[in-house]
């Protein structure tokens, strides 16, 4: 990033916003009256379904629905037959009885089409020993591909740092939208902070529902921005996950890293309650384990997906400790490819002696001209990455032999 867009981000910062300069900004007034219209009189699915996964033959529907209800996922390998029912996770006896709605359906066939539907049940009035259900709304039949893990090739695309752009996510993906996906990857940033419910769906969850998630999932790890925020303690409980994780899926071993925020933890920005060294050094000894495992080293490929990329991104302490943390077991664990966000400049870097043994491979944004969509398609032979700008045409290209 240029030290003067440093400078001015900086600036914006500490007036008190959390976001970067010249960008829109939520309001509090606009939060507020926009958190308003949730609570609406009639019992409605709000936005979704929009579908998340880990792989390993499951998938999670997520809704929301205006008012707290009992919701299942009608399922099956027909549309005309959807003989299966699902229920969202139990904890001390407890099915959900939530707004919030996130259902696994597992054991899922590889290689298979499902066909669902979400349905939900008002929960009317609650009285201790008399629960009034009211009205019962469900959505149309759709359907998603349960791809087989070993499958001999995998293909997705990378959004990042669109910062409350909700029109970016229809224009990007349509640069791309004769291939086929298996996941969308959301590598953070999507959002300047968060200020409420209202913001994650306008933002991302509706555009994302009338786009692609019904259909196809989508992966997201949280950037530093998405961390900020009075709903930034809320935001997990949309999603099925916005961590670290990893998932194997085709030939390629993925491994997400959440690399947090870009100051100190003791910047006055954020008056002493955060805790990002620790969160990022519990992720350091699980990649500790993680390059251990089979699915790691037997993979044919290993794409390291984190928002601030792990070196060429300044020298504040979140991308220097991500440096020294994750930089030495990357290159232990031979990582093949690392894909960022962040710097709002799109770049690749190849390998560097000494340094990162992989390529860095930085995609831009936010403003028009600027921003990307990152294509990868991987077999057991090879990768190809293609970055496009917003107007379709190659700006980066890179590719990985198997070795
Ligand atoms: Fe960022």
């Amino acid at each position: 990033m240029k030290e003067s867009l440093l400078k001015e981000k900086r600036r914006a910062f500490l007036k008190g916003g959390f976001a970067l300069g010249g960008l829109a900004l939520l309001s509090p007034e606009k939060a507020l009256s926009s958190s308003l219209k949730i609570q609406d009189k009639e019992f409605r699915i709000i936005t979704g379904p929009y579908l998340q996964t880990n792989f390993g033959n499951s998938m999670s529907v997520l809704w929301i629905t205006s008012k707290n209800s009992s919701s299942w996922v009608e399922y099956g390998i027909s549309p005309d037959k959807l003989d299966q029912k699902a229920f969202g996770k139990s904890s001390l006896g407890f099915k959900p009885a939530d707004r919030l709605n996130c259902i696994k359906l597992e054991n899922l066939k590889p290689g298979t089409t499902y066909y669902y539907k979400i349905v939900s049940k008002e929960i009317k009035d609650f009285q201790p020993y008399k629960l009034t259900y009211g009205e019962t709304v469900s959505g149309s039949t759709e359907s998603f591909l349960n791809p087989d893990a070993a499958k001999k090739e995998v293909s997705f695309v990378m959004l990042n740092d669109l910062h409350d752009r909700p029109k970016s996510i229809p224009h990007l993906l349509n640069l791309d939208k004769d291939n086929k996906h298996d996941f969308v990857f959301f590598n953070g940033d999507i959002f300047d902070y968060q200020a409420d419910e209202q913001q994650i769906i306008d933002h991302m969850l509706q555009p994302c529902v009338d786009n692609f998630a019904k259909n196809t999932p989508f992966v997201y790890v949280r950037g530093n921005h998405e961390t900020r925020g009075q709903f930034a303690r809320e935001f997990p409980a949309y999603f099925d996950h916005v961590g670290y994780t990893a998932f194997s899926l085709g030939p390629v071993r993925f491994v997400i890293l959440d690399s947090g925020e870009d100051k100190v933890d003791a910047h006055p920005v954020y008056a002493g309650i955060v805790d990002f060294d620790k969160y990022r050094e519990e992720q350091a000894k699980w990649l500790e384990d993680e390059i251990k495992r089979k699915e790691f080293k037997n993979a044919a490929f290993r794409i390291v997906m984190m928002h601030i990329p792990p070196r060429y991104s300044g020298d504040w302490h979140g991308p220097t400790h991500c440096t020294s943390l994750f930089e030495p077991i990357m290159n232990r664990g031979k990582v093949d490819l690392v894909l960022s966000g962040h710097t709002h400049q799109y770049k690749i870097h190849e390998p560097a002696k000494d340094l990162n043994n992989y390529a860095i491979v930085i995609g831009g944004g936010p403003q028009e001209g600027t921003r990307t969509l990152t294509k990868i398609k991987a077999n057991h032979k090879q990768i190809l990455l293609s970055m496009l700008d917003d107007s379709g045409k190659e700006v980066g290209a890179y590719s990985i032999s198997k070795k």
